[in-house]
């Protein structure tokens, strides 16, 4: 048995805080009757409806997918190409991805059914790390570098500050690899970040989310989350939030 309001946020509808409201509201119905009280648990059974909509309930996934590059991060595509969830015909639950890797972008994404465990982690404020590796065009002089790592002005607000380290460099073909570490999610924020020091990216791979590595997989291969791990990865983000 599990309390109203985290029922309805698990089922992606909205926040605790916000399913909170709803019940206050008398917008929610378990077997046909208005529930305005908080502490109400609910069970497999009990039919719940939002705003007179059947709550659709399925028992909660994860999975981490090492998503290969030439792939959407997304449940289907207009033009047919290869989605994430194509790797997952197998699980019958409707599994989405928490935040996106770009189509040429490969690593750990992770993927649930869990719409309160995706908003946690999606939260702006949420601060779990993200490491990328990227394959850039030049060799960045160091104060580049540390350009990166304090925080770089970009159209849509400075960044925030970050972890740089210069893997490797080839001189002969000039390009370097570098670990950038950040907690934000911005859309194409890594490639616009090494654009703005004039070091495009030419190939780019996330190695960690969170606590969660490619370890053990290849690309295009997937593996179930431990309750363990889970959990790990919401104190994480919860940590951080209440900061
Ligand atoms: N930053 C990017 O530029 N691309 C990604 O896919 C992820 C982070």
């Amino acid at each position: 048995m599990d309390r109203l309001q985290k029922v309805i946020a698990h089922a992606g509808i909205a926040s605790r805080r916000k399913a909170e409201e709803l019940i206050l509201e008398g917008k929610v119905k378990v077997n046909g009757t208005v529930v305005k009280e908080l502490g109400v648990k609910v069970g497999p059974s009990d039919k719940i409806e939002v705003n007179e909509v059947p709550l659709e309930r399925e028992e909660p996934v994860y999975f981490l997918l090492y998503k290969p590059r030439g792939v959407i991060s997304s449940v289907k595509d207009d033009k047919g190409r290869k989605v994430v969830t194509d790797y997952f015909t197998e699980i019958k639950q409707r599994i989405y991805p928490v935040g996106r890797l770009d189509y040429d972008t490969s690593g750990v994404l992770l993927l649930t059914n869990d719409g309160e465990f995706a908003n946690l982690l999606m939260h702006p404020s949420s601060e779990v790390e993200k490491v990328y590796v990227a394959k850039i065009k030049g060799i960045p002089q160091k104060e580049q570098l540390k350009k990166l790592a304090r925080g770089i002005q970009l159209e849509d607000g400075k960044t925030a500050p970050a972890k740089v380290k210069l893997l490797s460099f080839d001189k002969k073909n000039q390009t370097a690899i570098v670990e950038l570490t950040i907690h934000e999610g911005r859309n194409r924020q890594v490639r616009r970040m090494f654009e703005a020091i004039g070091h495009p990216v030419m190939k780019l791979k996330r190695e960690r989310y969170g606590t969660l590595t490619l370890h053990g997989l290849n690309a295009g291969e997937a593996k179930e989350l431990t309750p363990h791990e889970v959990k790990q990865l919401r104190v994480l983000a919860m940590k951080k939030t209440s900061k």
